[in-house]
């Protein structure tokens, strides 16, 4: 009795804390009090349905805000089926996971989507249920179980722009119910349409070109920002936006620890805009945390928000009303990419500057590969200024990518190559793009030690940025590019799937046979998963900085915390590169260690690196 009354309490007590403000937001946009009342006793009701463990964690997590934010946090994302078949299939396979030192898994999209008109996943037919190849809800409840024993937390996508065209409102739609219609954007003739696709750019330019789809049964035009069988949400309606939060609340009782907030800037829609990034979105994500700060309070929201760097901060909010707790670093990402094709690193230095002067609370999510493709968002302005113009400057990305430069190991693939805008965005694993795979197939077992070399170069550079990092299943053991989507009729048009194959489990046999891409690679990433893990000098509260290197292949970073230092170095070129690193750091830095071989180093000294290598050297004691 006197632990439920507690436990009412406690939610009493958060809700009040964020009261006045959700209701204002609320009303701002809805000024509908009878849903704002519905809202928060919904809320109560999924806080009584929350299970005590959770309950427990939620409190623990409190006290320690913190928690995602430790340097032994490692994630991998991974498709279920690719990579067990189903949810029990990850639960026996978690052994693998923590070998890899991962102790976050994102799953990729797993709630019922109809086949061959899904998105991979992002197409969702119902939130409450998992697609049945995959298992249960009862098989998440009790992988999420597992893994908190474990230490590991889950991720899922939450997928709030839009309802695939199966999805139980959309059906009725369908059927000329107007409540479900008002539910989505419906035209009645293209006049609309039409404006709207005067300032409104294309996601899918050539799989899925427009933005509205044409509905024969009820005569309309339906908005359908991604594919034709995606349909947006109007979130004009509160009836859409209390059912969708209703929705996040049945999947964070699931078990979720993290809730990826999928192509989150798109949700709020206004003729004559871009229909990107409108204010009202953040009023909803505020609104969303707030939710979730009442009811869960133990989940972390990670905003997908795939857009230039000033579009992407604001989604973390203010420190007095935050947003998202974590974003995807994706222009990091891209321009990582560039370094790597043009064996410059400037543009990624100046990128990292920005990112490591931005406030130690927002907490970007690093990676080098996802599920996606890479979209080519540089900044050009400052490229314009060293003489490299926008398209031809993408060009020569996707050419040196897709291996069509002279000398170039990377392989893969062009992704909706706009024809009429010359743009071109890639796909490819990368260790295909690292050269594992043309070291492969030519058999040349020079080259593939220097593929091997740079992939694990990259991871390194990956783990020194200042936030959480996140693997991309089949990474570890250097997975190339699949080909095999291309005799799928369902898949053969997305290029993604070149990059979604299946985890080649046979390759996991040879980690510890020291002759094989595997056995070469997968210790290498683990030492430096440990190191990460147990240097304090990777604490999430270290501060992190550029390096002069005096060579503009050779990237450095500095990380301090307290006492300690970590000078790391990269070389972005496939040649041998000399750099002198005379910073104050490294005159008054004193002795220092190869944290990799324990070898003392002497940074006074020029230092040479050999191509595609890097130098992780922690000042002694
Ligand atoms: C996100 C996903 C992508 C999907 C899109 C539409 O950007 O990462 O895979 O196609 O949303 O849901």
């Amino acid at each position: 009795m006197q632990k439920k009354k507690k436990n009412e309490d406690c939610f009493q007590e958060r809700l009040w804390r964020h009261h006045d403000e959700l209701r204002w937001l609320y009303m701002e946009l809805y000024n509908n009090n009878d849903m704002f009342g519905e809202l928060c006793s919904t809320m109560q009701s999924f806080y009584k349905e929350r299970s005590a463990s959770l309950k427990e964690l939620d409190g623990k997590r409190e006290k320690n805000p913190d928690w995602f934010r430790k340097n032994d946090m490692l994630g991998m994302m991974l498709y279920i089926d690719n990579f067990a078949g189903s949810l029990k299939g990850v639960k026996e396979h978690i052994d693998y996971l923590q070998s890899c030192n991962v102790n976050c898994i994102h799953l990729m999209p797993f709630l019922d989507s109809p086949k061959g008109r899904s998105d991979g996943g992002y197409a969702v037919a119902n939130f409450r249920k998992v697609r049945e190849d995959l298992g249960t809800m009862e098989d998440l409840q009790e992988l999420s179980k597992e893994c908190h024993r474990r230490d590991i937390s889950l991720c899922m996508d939450f997928v709030m722009n839009h309802t695939s065209e199966e999805h139980e409102w959309a059906k009725r739609a369908r059927n000329g119910e107007g409540e479900y219609m008002s539910r989505y954007f419906f035209f009645d003739n293209y006049d609309v349409p039409a404006q709207y696709e005067k300032t409104v750019p294309q996601v899918f330019p050539t799989t899925a070109p427009g933005n509205f789809t044409w509905i024969p049964e009820v005569e309309h035009h339906v908005m359908t920002t991604f594919y034709p069988y995606q349909w947006d949400l109007n979130y004009r309606n509160p009836r859409v936006f209390n059912e969708m939060m209703y929705n996040f609340l049945f999947l964070a009782n699931q078990g979720m620890d993290v809730i990826r907030i999928d192509a989150v800037p798109y949700i709020w829609k206004e003729l004559g805009t871009n229909c990107r990034n409108l204010p009202k979105v953040h009023s909803i994500v505020r609104m969303m945390r707030m939710i979730s700060e009442v009811v869960c309070p133990g989940v972390i929201l990670l905003g997908e928000v795939v857009m230039e760097p000033e579009k992407v901060t604001p989604y973390f909010g203010t420190v007095e009303k935050p947003e998202c707790h974590m974003l995807y670093n994706v222009t990091t990402m891209a321009t990582t990419w560039n370094s790597v094709a043009t064996r410059d690193v400037r543009l990624l230095k100046k990128q990292m500057d920005i990112v490591n002067r931005l406030p130690k609370e927002y907490t970007f999510l690093n990676y080098l590969r996802c599920h996606d493709d890479i979209g080519w968002g540089l900044d050009y302005p400052t490229l314009k200024e060293w003489g490299m113009k926008e398209v031809p400057h993408k060009k020569f990305l996707n050419e040196y990518f897709t291996g069509r430069t002279q000398g170039s190991i990377s392989r893969g693939e062009l992704y909706n190559e706009d024809l009429v805008t010359g743009d071109a965005r890639f796909c490819g694993t990368t260790a295909s793009m690292c050269g594992i795979e043309s070291a492969g197939f030519e058999q040349n077992p020079e080259k593939m030690e220097e593929a091997i070399a740079f992939a694990i170069m990259l991871h390194a550079y990956m783990l020194t940025q200042s936030g959480i990092p996140m693997l991309y299943s089949g990474d570890e053991i250097g997975q190339v590019n699949d080909y095999t989507y291309k005799e799928d009729s369902e898949k053969r048009e997305d290029s993604r799937y070149i990059h979604r194959g299946k985890f080649p489990w046979k390759l996991t046999e040879n980690i510890k046979d020291a002759k094989t891409v595997q056995g070469k690679l997968f210790p290498a990433l683990s030492k430096l998963a440990l190191l990460r893990k147990e240097e304090m000098v990777f604490a999430g509260e270290a501060n992190v900085w550029t390096l002069e290197t005096r060579n503009d292949s050779v990237l450095g970073i500095g990380r301090r915390m307290g006492e300690e230092l970590l000078i790391a170095v990269f070389n972005f070129h496939d040649r041998t590169q000399e750099i002198g690193l005379l910073t104050e750091e490294v005159l008054v830095g004193g002795k220092f260690q190869n944290l990799i071989t324990g070898e003392s180093v002497d940074l006074t000294k020029p230092v040479v690196l050999e191509g595609h290598s890097f130098l992780w050297a922690k000042r002694r004691k």
